[in-house]
């Protein structure tokens, strides 16, 4: 690595990466240019956020309307116009009783605004003993603190386990190679999967417990997909012993799935949604916690001139952002989006469950436009096969991406199907080509 490399990039191999950089300096549509001109097909919508394609016209034009008219105002005691219109419409598009949205940039952000918000409720209500956590294992709730401390992924808290938050659980993962393996969408097998929590109200005793939080689909850690029944489970354990339900959406929410939240695929309303990535089309960092009516009445008592939530962030409700959200929300409705995606989930699927017998593949999992590949890890090397698909698919001009040796796709909402078997050819020699 050369010292003049300032640039430090997040969850990467550094020294790896500046030995190989891999450079993009445009996009427009489902394409990416790199540095050197290349053109490489898109599968996995930047990082979850692009399900309408890069660049989109209507966004772009939004934001550079915006950025001209009202480039940031104060966001405490003093709002900006966009921000309150992208809350209602957000509002208007969760499922019922969902109707109060608070602003974040980041899925990270998202996550430990909704931790703070379940005790805050709970405090409110005079329950100020309700203030443990409860995570899953296997999931991902970005990076700062709270979210790494209910998130599940070993690598993301052994180096920071002293700062990890006390007073924090997890019930256990929903996978389980040798009852799910090949599945097709929901797993049959595995709903009582959601009795862990049970076990752990009876641990902590459930007066003590003042949130749950999972992905509906957990994806970071590969494309975990719900048992059926399993949600609904957790739902009715949670209201049992008067737990508040947090689905973190932040990828599956506006069209991954099919519908605007998992939630309303699933038939499952959480007491919160926490969201980010699709939410402006990724043009713009933003991010939104989605609350109910009973949990933000709850904080909405006491003297009326007393601010009831003591957080917030610079950015909340950034017009910018807000205005890419405006837009964003109204491409989805114009181009039918979600209805759009849900058309060619069955050829996804198709295409995917193509790879059930290919050579090293362990599990192939798909819902929404969610998939994974995982493959038997190589003697001694970890994750070394999934990389080196990542690499050879990004070589023949495709982008897809790795957790560890789990393939991942998350193709655009109005992918053709001439995308997607390219993005799967693709695939299918560089495994033929593994060792
Ligand atoms: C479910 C989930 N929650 C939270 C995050 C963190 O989002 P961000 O990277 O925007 O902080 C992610 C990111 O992929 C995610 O998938």
């Amino acid at each position: 690595m050369s010292k003049d490399q300032a640039y430090w990039l997040p969850f990467t191999a550094n020294r790896a990466f500046w030995q190989a950089p891999r450079v993009i300096k445009a996009a427009r549509g489902h394409y990416y240019t790199t540095d050197d001109g290349r053109q490489l097909l898109d599968g996995f919508s930047g990082l979850w956020t692009s399900g309408l394609g890069h660049c989109h016209p209507k966004i772009v034009a939004a934001v550079q309307e915006q950025v001209a008219t009202l480039d940031y105002s104060m966001g405490f005691q003093v709002t900006n116009d966009k921000a309150i219109a992208l809350a209602d419409e957000v509002a208007a598009m969760a499922p019922a009783g969902m109707n109060r949205v608070f602003f974040t940039n980041s899925g990270s952000e998202s996550a430990d605004t909704a931790l703070k918000i379940a005790l805050a409720y709970h405090r409110a209500r005079g329950e100020s003993q309700r203030t443990r956590l409860i995570g899953r294992e296997r999931g991902y709730h970005g990076v700062n603190f709270g979210g790494m401390s209910v998130g599940g992924i070993p690598g993301n808290r052994k180096v920071f386990s002293a700062a990890l938050l006390p007073g924090v659980d997890h019930i256990r993962h929903t996978h389980s190679l040798s009852d799910m393996a090949f599945s097709r969408g929901q797993p049959g097998w595995g709903a009582h999967l959601a009795d862990d929590l049970e076990r752990l109200t009876l641990l902590h005793d459930a007066s003590n417990i003042a949130a749950l939080i999972v992905e509906p689909v957990a994806g970071s850690t590969g494309i975990l997909v719900p048992p059926i029944g399993y949600l609904q489970r957790l739902r009715e354990i949670c209201d049992k012993h008067g737990i508040l339900l947090i689905f973190d959406e932040v990828i599956t929410a506006f069209g991954r799935v099919g519908a605007p939240f998992a939630a309303e695929r699933f038939g499952v309303v959480p007491d919160m949604i926490t969201t980010a990535k699709g939410l402006t089309n990724g043009v713009i960092p933003m991010g939104a916690v989605i609350v109910s009516d009973k949990v933000h009445a709850a904080l909405m008592q006491g003297p009326g001139q007393m601010i009831e939530l003591f957080h917030g962030y610079t950015y909340s409700g950034h017009p910018v952002a807000a205005a890419a959200g405006l837009a964003t929300l109204a491409v989805y409705r114009e181009e039918d989006s979600f209805a759009r995606a849900r058309a060619i989930e069955p050829l996804f699927e198709e295409l995917i469950h193509s790879f059930d017998s290919a050579p090293h593949v362990v599990d192939v999992r798909n819902f929404g436009l969610m998939g994974g590949i995982e493959l038997s890890a190589r003697d001694g090397a970890p994750g070394a096969r999934g990389f080196e698909v990542f690499l050879k698919c990004f070589e023949a001009g495709v982008v897809v991406r790795n957790s560890g040796d789990i393939v991942q796709f998350s193709p655009f909402l109005d992918s053709t199907p001439d995308e997607l078997g390219r993005i799967f050819d693709c695939v299918r020699q560089a495994l033929a080509s593994l060792a």
